[in-house]
């Protein structure tokens, strides 16, 4: 029983029971087999810190900093070390945001409202930048032109500076991308941008925090930052490789009269006067405070050290790749990303087969001419167990081989080939997910659903997975039990794979 709002209180102890048994069903957000979502750095102490931190700040709200100093005290700092990292100077300014998604929705706004004169403003992106813009532009109104990237998975310079037209307010590229972690030619499009005037965003908000480490270790990788003539903004996200808890990202501007837009103030009813930098109004310090508490205590000498371990992991889990039949690398890796397609094996029945051994990899859904992959996201943590990768990616692929591709039943294909999305129902959604297996709550072997997702048009894919999440978004009839049946998987991009795989470790307790 886990009623929310009992009708008497419950004990405390009791109720972080319940807690702790509520979080025995995630994913294990630490021991360095989770290769998305979590970012670990497996240094101790560091969590009882950044909770300590988060909980002297948790009551403090970022509506007003006149009001509480302290908060407006620790994102100045907060944005001043991101600047300092990503080569601002002295005329730098930036926003502290919950995470990558709002960044890159107020770099779109601020860009957007720079250009008021517009009837349809326009936002221009390579094919493999953050699907986070499609969202900014959807919410902004703002229309979204998509580049096609070049063979080696990196936006195309003359092809992002051919979408520039007049009524672009802004152009935008990653370093790196999330699917595969390769960092796009900043300083073409940059220039390309500039020479129109228009502003250029740099979205590292995966990858802007282990960037700067990794080039300062040899790494052969472009200068991406505001050493880059052009680059009028970047965002950053604390959360991802500064290693801080959920609820973090930095946005920065090369310079105030960039930034101005981004703002929203409203005098125009009885209340107070709203000046907002970001979409939220009322924010709890909290997650400010433990990314300050993050920052401190590892220092630039710790993340340079992580940074190391990142890369060590990295290549180790390449090799494996390289050194098995059956699977090969999609993409360079350049950074932390480590992404692979397969080769005479049903990629998702190999994701599968390394979750039953306790690998949570991420499986990517097949797009214009790539064909699925498997992501894993790196980090410090995975150095101490990239060794035992190799043998268990053989393992997987010769499981994967002999079960052969994913059965998908004949009436669920019949009714797959001839749905559109305006025929998806909640009915239907019910139903498909009985008949795939997933009523029961058991997401252990997904290949079957990720088969079918796969080969849905983008279209069908969005609303079989809006009505899916719609599905499980409601609130309990009756008494859920604990742990309650979770959503998972490459449903919203994830592995699939949870409770009970043989193999996994025990989540290790936070
Ligand atoms: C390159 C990039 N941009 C933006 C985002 C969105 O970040 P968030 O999930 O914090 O909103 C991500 C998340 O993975 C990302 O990798």
């Amino acid at each position: 029983m886990f009623e929310a709002l009992p009708a008497q209180g419950v004990p405390g102890d009791q109720i972080l029971a319940e807690l702790r048994e509520l979080r025995a069903a995630d994913l294990p957000t630490h021991g360095g087999r989770l290769f998305a979502y979590v970012y670990d750095p497996a240094l101790d102490g560091l969590d009882e810190l950044a909770r300590a931190a988060y909980a002297i700040s948790a009551h403090v709200n970022g509506l007003d900093p006149t009001a509480f100093p302290s908060l407006l005290a620790m994102e100045n700092a907060v944005v001043g070390a991101a600047a300092g990292l990503l080569g601002g100077d002295d005329g730098t300014v930036g926003s502290v945001t919950s995470g990558g998604t709002e960044s890159l929705i107020l770099a779109v706004k601020a860009a957007r409202d720079s250009r008021p004169e517009l009837l349809t403003p326009r936002l221009a992106i390579p094919a493999t930048a953050h699907a986070a813009f499609a969202k900014a532009a959807h919410y902004l109104r703002v229309a979204l032109d998509v580049v096609p990237v070049g063979t080696d998975l990196r936006a195309d310079p003359a092809a992002m500076a051919a979408a520039i037209g007049p009524d672009t307010v802004l152009v935008a590229a990653s370093a790196p991308s999330y699917a595969h972690g390769v960092v796009d030619p900043i300083a073409e499009i940059a220039a390309a941008a500039a020479e129109r005037g228009v502003r250029f965003h740099v979205d590292a908000c995966f990858g802007g925090w282990v960037l700067p480490y990794l080039r300062r270790l040899g790494a052969d990788l472009p200068a991406f930052d505001f050493s880059v003539p052009g680059v009028t903004s970047i965002s950053v996200d604390l959360h991802k490789y500064a290693y801080a808890p959920k609820g973090v990202s930095v946005l920065l501007h090369r310079d105030e009269a960039l930034r101005l837009p981004q703002y929203f103030a409203y005098a125009g009813w009885p209340g107070y006067t709203m000046i907002n930098p970001i979409i939220s109004s009322t924010r709890s310090g909290g997650p400010i405070a433990a990314a300050l508490a993050t920052l401190r205590h590892i220092g630039d000498a710790g993340y340079l050290d992580l940074a190391a371990r990142t890369r060590e992991a990295v290549s180790v889990l390449a090799d494996a790749v390289r050194e098995t039949d059956g699977v090969r690398l999609f993409a360079p890796p350049e950074t932390s990303v480590v992404c692979l397609a397969s080769e005479g094996v049903d990629l998702f029945v190999l994701a599968d087969e390394l979750a039953a051994r306790g690998w949570h990899t991420q499986p990517q859904m097949s797009y214009a001419e790539m064909p699925a992959t498997i992501h894993l996201t790196v980090t410090a943590a995975v150095a101490s167990t990239a060794a035992d990768f190799g043998p268990d990616l053989a393992a997987a692929v010769a499981a994967a081989r002999a079960a052969g591709p994913a059965g998908i039943p004949a009436p669920l294909l019949e009714a797959a080939a001839v749905l559109t999305p305006e025929m998806v129902t909640p009915e239907l959604i019910a139903g498909l997910a009985e008949g795939l297996g997933l009523g029961s709550g058991d997401f252990t072997r997904m290949a079957a659903v990720n088969s079918l997702l796969d080969v849905a048009p983008p279209a069908l894919r969005e609303a079989l997975l809006t009505g899916f999440l719609s599905m499980l978004q409601r609130p309990p009839t009756r008494p859920v039990p604990v742990p309650a049946p979770a959503p998972s998987g490459a449903f919203f991009g994830h592995p699939l794979h949870r409770r009970g795989s043989a193999g996994s470790p025990p989540p290790v307790a936070e």
